[in-house]
């Protein structure tokens, strides 16, 4: 991106900052074949994404599915005298507040989206005292969202003063998306997952562990979620989405019962096979926003073959159950340090002063000794430099 680009996007631009963009190999979503562009500085993420998908080609790849589009927004009201009747009063002028929303985004509205709903909650106990809070669903189509919907909330706020009575205080689109859900699901046939001296019973069943340990545990769920988010944020990252949004929707959901917990889930089938899911919402947009502004987000969608939020997401949550699956099957097996500082080991050349033609002979150094670490790089590179030289 260019530096012009990019002044036009933030404030105080005083340059571009880069990351690596790398591609994901052997997806199939709903039967297509996806390549997938990820924005990450770690390694080994793009390589486990790309080795699950292909084991889960194996059981015919992942399916996919998406609510409607459709966000929160939020209308907090404070000082209402009945709360009772003042709800009864808002859902009594449903449909005209519903139009009014419509009116703040006629296009959104021409093209099937717009104002669906509203809800009314009432906050009993809260630090200052009871509150009232009205819900507006939004069918954001293609769109992230979060401008239609804090617009059109900002314009229902005088009438919804004068229902209740109230003073509206915030106006703002929840993150906790519970109404744009996506889902994937995927099999693999257990002989796929057996390596080594593993069989793939032994795999799968170990697989199954590792999640029930998430499942009942929030300090396993929280790493357990934070591998899904590797592949999530990477995809959300390289198509210009807002991945802080994707991250606080899927950690509230996470929590959604009261306890934290895993958001993926793994089983057996009745052949042994094994089942993986994964629920999460996802306010993803390909109109609109940075994606139409930052070319590589433009390239990304362009390699993703999307059209549609819906489609976009259907890809994003099959990334995050394969990365997934990755994280998990080298944690219940052989543990993931192995395959991981091979990768990582460049990095920590890099860090430790190699130059390019240098890399190859500091991490081969490293390996033969075994070690991955700053210190024996630099040990390492110093052989590497004294041998050319002497
Ligand atoms: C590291 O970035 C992600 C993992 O910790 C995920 C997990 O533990 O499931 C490997």
């Amino acid at each position: 991106m260019e530096l012009g680009r990019a002044d036009q996007m933030i404030e105080n631009v005083v340059g571009v900052y880069a990351l690596p963009l790398g591609v994901a190999v052997n997806f199939v979503v709903n039967g297509r074949d996806v390549v997938v562009p990820m924005v990450i500085e770690e390694p080994s993420v793009v390589a486990g994404a790309s080795f699950a998908a292909k084991l889960v080609r194996k059981g015919g790849g992942f399916q996919a599915t998406t609510t409607a589009p459709e966000m929160i927004g939020q209308i907090q009201v404070l000082d209402v005298a009945d709360l009772a009747s003042a709800c009864s009063d808002l859902l009594r002028a449903r449909e005209e507040l519903l139009t009014l929303a419509n009116e703040t985004d006629p296009v959104i509205a021409k093209l099937g989206g717009g104002a669906r709903d509203l809800e009314v909650r009432i906050l009993d106990e809260t630090a200052v005292g009871p509150m009232l809070v009205v819900h507006l669903i939004f069918d954001c189509l293609d769109a992230m969202g979060a401008n239609v919907v804090n617009t059109a909330c900002e314009a229902l706020t005088p009438r919804v003063e004068e229902i209740t009575g109230g003073r509206v205080l915030l106006r703002i689109l929840s993150n906790l998306a519970d109404r744009r859900l996506a889902q994937a699901r995927c099999t693999v046939p257990v002989d796929a997952l057996a390596f080594g001296d593993f069989s793939g019973e032994q795999v799968a069943q170990s697989i199954v562990e590792a999640w029930a340990f998430a499942a009942a545990d929030p300090y396993r769920a929280a790493t357990h979620n934070k591998g899904i988010m590797n592949g999530v944020d990477a995809v959300v990252v390289a198509t210009g989405n807002d991945w802080r949004a994707a991250e606080a929707g899927a950690h509230a959901y996470a929590a959604r019962s009261g306890r934290y917990t895993a958001l993926s889930t793994w089983s057996r089938d009745a052949d042994g096979n094994l089942v993986g899911t994964l629920e999460m919402p996802l306010a993803l947009g390909t109109v609109g926003g940075v994606t139409r502004v930052h070319p590589g987000a433009q390239v990304a969608l362009k390699i993703l073959g999307v059209k549609t939020a819906c489609e976009l997401a259907e890809v994003v949550v099959s990334v995050g159950l394969a990365q997934n699956l990755a994280a998990i099957r080298a944690l219940a097996t052989e543990g993931i340090q192995r395959g991981h500082m091979r990768l990582h080991a460049r990095q920590v050349a890099i860090a430790a002063g190699a130059h390019e033609a240098e890399i190859d002979w500091v991490v081969q150094r490293m390996t033969s000794k075994g070690v991955t670490r700053v210190d024996v790089a630099e040990v390492a590179l110093k052989e590497v430099r004294n041998s050319q030289h002497g």
